[in-house]
């Protein structure tokens, strides 16, 4: 695993790195392959980042993003309706989606409007296995093992070492053949639906998003281990492995002061 932590000043410039990196890779994927798949990142951390690329996408060196290439997903979702201000879906569609030229059909939320967190990570699932022509019940016959593949998963991380909505001690991190699962908030006991680990090491890129000061020292445990206590479980950031491909920790100093000896500074 090529794993990679890359610290910068505040919130600010956070924003403006993680649009910087987004726009790379999507220039890039649609470059080589004609298509870029994004998993996005719910909370508030990426609400910025998303603010920074419709600033920037039409003047990227490449010259602009072409959106009727690129398709959003969505990380996890809270089971509210879009309008509600939980929303992650709803979140995206504010910052970025109402900005910039994505054709509707290349956005795929999480659905919402079943009471059944369950249900909807079924419905989402074969969302997935249909965009990634993975096949699957009902879909011409499930490819055994077949992995959506993205090309860039966004993700925070709170200060419990959740990442998506996969919760420290949550069944939904022991799901290993399902792509999608149903999830709840530990303390709030919210819905939640959430892709499982299998597809986040899958992608091509996870790019993990931490700022404030209140995550450093569960960030420097993701990051360096240090911390883990021997015979406890892992916290779920550190089950983040991608089996190909690259995982970089985004960080603003507040959440990475302990990294500021090894810059020099
Ligand atoms: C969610 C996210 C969750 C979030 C972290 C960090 O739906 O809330 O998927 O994993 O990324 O809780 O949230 P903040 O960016 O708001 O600190």
């Amino acid at each position: 695993m090529a794993m990679k932590l890359e610290v910068v000043e505040n919130g600010a410039a956070l924003a403006s790195a993680a649009a910087a990196h987004f726009l790379r890779l999507g220039q890039d994927a649609v470059a080589s392959r004609g298509v870029f798949r994004v998993a996005l990142a719910g909370g508030e951390t990426p609400r910025a980042a998303y603010g920074r690329i419709a600033d920037a996408w039409s003047g990227t060196p490449e010259g602009a993003l072409a959106w009727e290439k690129v398709h959003l997903f969505w990380g996890d979702e809270r089971m509210v309706p879009p309008g509600d201000p939980r929303s992650n879906f709803g979140m995206a569609l504010g910052a970025l989606i109402s900005r910039v030229p994505v054709p509707e059909e290349n956005v795929h939320p999480i659905p919402t409007d079943s009471a059944d967190p369950g249900r909807a990570a079924t419905r989402y699932e074969e969302t997935l296995r249909r965009a990634f022509g993975l096949g699957g019940p009902g879909l011409g016959g499930p490819t055994p093992g077949a992995m959506p593949r993205f090309d860039l998963v966004l993700l925070g991380m709170g200060a419990d070492g959740h990442t998506a909505s996969l919760f420290p001690g949550s069944p939904a991190l022991g799901e290993t053949s399902r792509l999608v699962t149903a999830a709840r908030h530990p303390e709030t006991g919210e819905p939640r639906v959430t892709l499982t680990l299998p597809v986040l090491n899958d992608a091509a890129a996870l790019i993990v998003l931490v700022s404030g000061e209140s995550k450093a020292s569960t960030l420097e445990r993701g990051v360096r281990g240090v911390g883990r206590q021997a015979g406890t479980a892992p916290l779920p950031i550190e089950r983040l492995n991608p089996t190909t491909g690259t995982l970089l920790w985004l960080a603003d100093e507040s959440a990475a002061p302990w990294a500021r000896s090894a810059r020099g500074g």
